[in-house]
């Protein structure tokens, strides 16, 4: 292994995964990950139809130690020779945040190491770096069980919020539904899998926000449309059910083309497209075919690189938490104290207006 570079071990548990990860990120700018251990909760939670938080962070306290040295064990890299510790503090759910600060803060001060608390956020901005070597500017979509956002992604550090949504986050939106139709959890693939048998056009939902210059996203009104249909055609066959699902898909999918095509447009009239810039996506919304097909055919017909990480590194992970961690600190920015605070809210883009709503997979900062 290079004697150069950095290697990171990243500590990851805002929410329902737990996860631990070494990154190496090489002089140039090259990341490798040498190991990335996730264990979901899913099972956990499948019972509720949601993230339980404290069954969250019980079972976060059970099983970072182990996976912890999973992720060291599998990288090759003893302890001592990590060059900081990256651990997500926010946003997230306090206590979960609380447990992977405890634990990165606590091997931090046994080993002398530089410690940095990382905004999840920045995570899943930054991945695309790790992947694909994208260059700065970029434009992300992150749309997630707990986020859904447009974000300008200028440089380490440097963030612009375009757009996020105004009440529950997309994937939260999927979940919803499956659960109003009966079907499981997590919503969003059954949703997905049920549209595939829906007869095109037989219901017809709106299409949230169009062409709104806001740049953000509603769902919650289609939910309750959904609502409203399926109980005016109670009680629901197989195949309303997923003419349902079609429709939600199409019209969710027709808001995120229509809210991402302004933005490609303002990024286009800022920096234009010589350089072919990059759409990144990423969290797991970004695994339906429809809605990843239809975002690439816009993001070519706007002069765009469409990029998408493999989904194990586009839902939670910390890979990304210690690539985030690598990438601060090769651009000089300052460590944290030891005493640093959980943040259950935390926007990537600080001078951004708060919008209100907590999703169940925590804040939507
Ligand atoms: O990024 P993620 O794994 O976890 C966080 O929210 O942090 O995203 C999970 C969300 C869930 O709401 C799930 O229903 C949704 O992503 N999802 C999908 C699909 N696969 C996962 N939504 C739509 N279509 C899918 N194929
Ligand atoms: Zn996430």
């Amino acid at each position: 292994m290079d004697s150069g570079g950095l290697r990171i071990l990243g500590i990851e548990t805002s929410c329902d995964e737990t996860a631990a990860a070494v990154v190496h990120r090489a002089p140039d700018g090259v990341g490798t990950i040498l190991s990335d251990v996730v264990l979901t909760q899913l099972d956990l939670h499948a019972a509720f139809g949601g993230v339980v938080p404290e069954l969250a962070a019980r079972s976060h306290v059970s099983t970072l130690d182990r996976l912890v040295i999973q992720a060291l064990e599998d990288s090759d890299v003893p302890l001592n020779e990590i060059d900081a510790i990256a651990v997500t503090s926010g946003p997230g759910l306090i206590g979960g945040l609380m447990v992977g600060l405890m634990t990165g803060k606590a091997i931090a001060m046994a080993m002398a190491k530089p410690f940095m608390g990382i905004n999840h956020l920045e995570g899943h901005a930054l991945t695309a770096r790790l992947t694909d070597k994208v260059a700065f500017p970029y434009l992300l979509l992150l749309v997630s069980g707990g986020h859904t956002q447009i974000v300008l992604v200028k440089g380490v550090g440097d963030y612009e919020r375009w757009g996020t949504t105004i009440d529950d986050a997309l994937g939260e939106a999927f979940d919803k539904t499956a659960k109003l139709l009966g079907l499981g959890y997590p919503g969003g693939p059954m949703v997905e899998q049920a549209a595939l048998a829906g007869t095109p056009g037989r219901f017809r939902l709106p299409v949230p926000m169009r062409r709104d210059p806001r740049l953000d996203f509603s769902f919650s009104g289609l939910k309750t449309a959904v609502r409203q249909m399926a109980e005016a055609e109670a009680p629901l066959s197989q195949q309303a059910i997923a003419d349902l699902c079609l429709a939600f898909q199409v019209s969710v999918t027709a808001s995120l083309d229509d809210r991402i095509s302004m933005a490609l447009e303002r990024f286009s009239a800022r920096f234009g497209t010589e350089a072919r810039p990059a759409l990144v996506v990423a969290g797991g919304v970004a695994a339906n075919t429809a809605i990843r097909t239809t975002l690439e055919h816009r993001a070519a017909s706007a002069g765009f690189r469409f990029i998408a990480p493999p989904l194990n590194l586009c839902t939670d992970n910390a890979a990304m938490i210690a690539w985030a961690g690598a990438e601060r600190m090769a651009a000089g920015m300052p460590f944290d104290a030891l005493d640093l605070a959980p943040r259950s809210r935390w926007p990537l883009d600080q001078t951004a207006t708060a919008l209100i709503g907590h999703g169940k997979r925590g804040a939507k900062a």
